[in-house]
């Protein structure tokens, strides 16, 4: 199946919001979705994108057919005071039935010139500790589990704790 990457572009709000929820479903944590085609254009194609895409993209069985986006990464770059520049995986999702044909490793290998290009020293992401599969799919690529290596535990202030932290309104 002829498949190609490119970046995505803001009419591709409504096909990621489509597929951060197919992934987000795929989790058992749908109900978690809350963002907007609203919020995810104006946030990845401001002045100041706060996210990147790369957009896998099928063509149908003749050319007369739409184009397809059948699966998709999510990024941006983090600093890590150690070693400097990372690349950092946020999202990363191809629909079932496009799954094994190598669209994933494609994604990934544009991903990684991209950290060459930038002189990214790695590539960070989070994994479902129960989505097995995927555990599977980074480690035969090299991936290694901070979690088991090095004890990191993940994080987070949620909105009511940092309402609570930050500055009261009528200071
Ligand atoms: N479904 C899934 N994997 C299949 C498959 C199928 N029907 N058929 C074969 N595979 C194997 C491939 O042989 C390949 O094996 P390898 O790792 O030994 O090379 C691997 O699974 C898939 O490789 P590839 O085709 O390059 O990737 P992909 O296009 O299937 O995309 C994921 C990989 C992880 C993005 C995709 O499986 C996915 O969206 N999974 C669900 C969402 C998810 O878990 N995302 C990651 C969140 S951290």
């Amino acid at each position: 199946m002829e498949y190609k990457l490119r970046k995505a572009e803001p009419r591709d709000v409504s096909d990621i919001l489509r597929l951060v929820k197919e992934l987000a479903k795929y989790e058992e944590m749908e109900h978690q979705v809350r963002l907007t085609e609203k919020d995810l254009l104006e946030d990845g194609f401001g002045d100041t994108p706060f996210y990147h895409c790369i957009i896998a993209e099928i063509q149908g069985e003749s050319s007369s057919d739409d184009l397809k986006v059948v699966g998709f990464a999510m990024y941006y770059f983090t600093y890590d005071p150690w070693v400097g520049k990372q690349l950092y995986l946020e999202e990363f999702y191809v629909m079932d039935e496009y799954r094994g044909l190598g669209i994933g490793s494609r994604i990934l290998r544009h991903l990684s010139d991209l950290a060459m290009k930038t002189r990214c020293s790695g590539m960070m992401f989070v994994v479902a500790e129960n989505n097995e599969p995927s555990v599977q799919f980074y480690k035969q690529r090299g991936a290694e589990d901070l979690s088991q290596e090095e004890g990191w535990r993940l994080f987070r202030f949620d909105k009511d704790s940092l309402v609570k932290m930050a500055t009261p309104a009528e200071e």
